[in-house]
Order: C-alpha cells, then sequence, then structure tokens
C-alpha cells in the first residue's frame, strides 16, 4: 500500500518548498496540486474565457486535459499536452487557480487525477483539501501555516528573484484576498483537517519544519 502524506496550509506558507524535501528524503513522489488548478487556469486564460465565466468555464472544460508527468524529482504540468509549467508562477495565475477552484466542476475534474497518483505511489502531496477531501486516509497529515505578512514577504522575495516587479504591499494584499477566497468557498474550503498536525513555520527554519515532519513519518507505522 502506497504511504501518503497530506499537507495543507495557505498560500506562502512554504508547503511546496517543504513537501519537495520531505518527499525527497523519504523517497516519494512529491504532488503539487495547486499546480494543476494553476495549469487549468492557464489553459482557461489562453481560451481567452474570464475567471468569473463559471459557466463558460464549465462547458470548456471537456475540451481541456490536465496530465502530471515527472522527469525525476521535477513534477511537469501539462495542459491539451503542452508543458505549461515554466507559465504558471505568475500571480494573476495564482489568483485565477484560487477563482477557478471555487467551481465545483473544477474541482470534480482534478479530483481523480490526484487520487490516482496516490493510488499508485507513495507520495507528498500539498494543497488546500487533501486532508479533508482528496486523501481524508493519508497516513499523515500535516497543516502548515505562518503569518499573513511573513507568508507575503516570502512570496514576494521568490517574485523578484524570477524578475516580477510587484510591491511587497500589493503581495500582501493578494495573500490575504487568496486565503480569503480559499478558507470562505462553499466547496472544499481550505481548513485544517480534524486529525492534522498543526505547524507554524514563521518562526522556524525549512530544515526544522522538515525534521519535525520526518520526527512524525518516521517509525510511527
Ligand atoms: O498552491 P498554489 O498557490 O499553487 O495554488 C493556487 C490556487 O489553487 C490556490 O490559491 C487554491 O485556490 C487552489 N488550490 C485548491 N486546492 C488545492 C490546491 C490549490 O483549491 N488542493
Amino acid at each position: 500500500m502506497p504511504y501518503t502524506i497530506a499537507i495543507d496550509g495557505p498560500a506562502g506558507a512554504g508547503k511546496s518548498t517543504i513537501a519537495k524535501l520531505l518527499s525527497k528524503s523519504l523517497g516519494f513522489y512529491y504532488v503539487d496540486t495547486g499546480a494543476l488548478y494553476r495549469g487549468l487556469a492557464y489553459g482557461i486564460a489562453e481560451k481567452g474565457i474570464p475567471f468569473t465565466a463559471e459557466k463558460s468555464i464549465e462547458e470548456a472544460l471537456p475540451a481541456l486535459q490536465v496530465d502530471l508527468a515527472y522527469e525525476g524529482e521535477k513534477q511537469k504540468v501539462f495542459c491539451n499536452k503542452e508543458d505549461c509549467t515554466d507559465y504558471i508562477r505568475t500571480p494573476e495565475l495564482g489568483q485565477g487557480a484560487s477563482m477557478i477552484s471555487q467551481y465545483g466542476c473544477v474541482r470534480e475534474k482534478l479530483l481523480d487525477l490526484q487520487r490516482n497518483v496516490a493510488k499508485e505511489h507513495s507520495c507528498v502531496m500539498d494543497g488546500r483539501d487533501i486532508g479533508t477531501v482528496v486523501l481524508p486516509k493519508a497516513n499523515k497529515k500535516f497543516y502548515l501555516t505562518a503569518s499573513p505578512e511573513i507568508r507575503a514577504e516570502r512570496r514576494w522575495k521568490e517574485l523578484l528573484e524570477k524578475g516580477e516587479k510587484i510591491s511587497l504591499e500589493q503581495v500582501l494584499m493578494e495573500v490575504k484576498e487568496r486565503d480569503h477566497r480559499d478558507s470562505t468557498r462553499a466547496i472544499a474550503p481550505l481548513k485544517k483537517a480534524e486529525d492534522a498536525i498543526e505547524i507554524d513555520s514563521s518562526t522556524l527554519s525549512i530544515s526544522e519544519v522538515v525534521d519535525k515532519m520526518l520526527s512524525y513519518c518516521v517509525g510511527s507505522e
């Protein structure tokens, strides 16, 4: 039976960095589910459909195919066979992913894809609803948080490194807006699963968080 680890939490809590390191040290797959929502948002934007147009998005969905593939440890995301991995990390597609992820038809479309990876491979999967909806029976569940200011600063530094020109205030506003939308939506909102272990990464280094998680996983089964 594959061993599954769910990591949920708000934007910029460090989920992907930490999930990557954790999966590497355990020899597991890393599944970044946010990338699937971003990949779908990419396809919707390419078709010129506004992220607010739920009905048109629902109609377009059958013709939009999102796939995951692995190149060594690197997860690649495809939309209609186009590798969009390098285009999806923009603030626009982050907001777009957050907007379309409110729609039941979108969540439904991506659910089996996520579950199927976990059926076949031991993995660390990160997202917003992994411990609550996608893998309610995950072997271990973590809920990773940090203050909005710290999360915004981390995101801002990442964006600056990529050459994006954006102010810290703007990133903080977007982080708060996204948190609000993600945690108040009707379907599969961001929330801590009852049996998840909560870790606040505000004052911990990346390796401290990874070690903490490992200490809960290793030898506990
Ligand atoms: O994690 P990331 O910032 O890439 O996710 C982009 C957006 O996708 C999130 O703000 C959230 O709205 C949505 N998402 C989701 N459920 C997941 C993963 C991401 O709704 N499991």
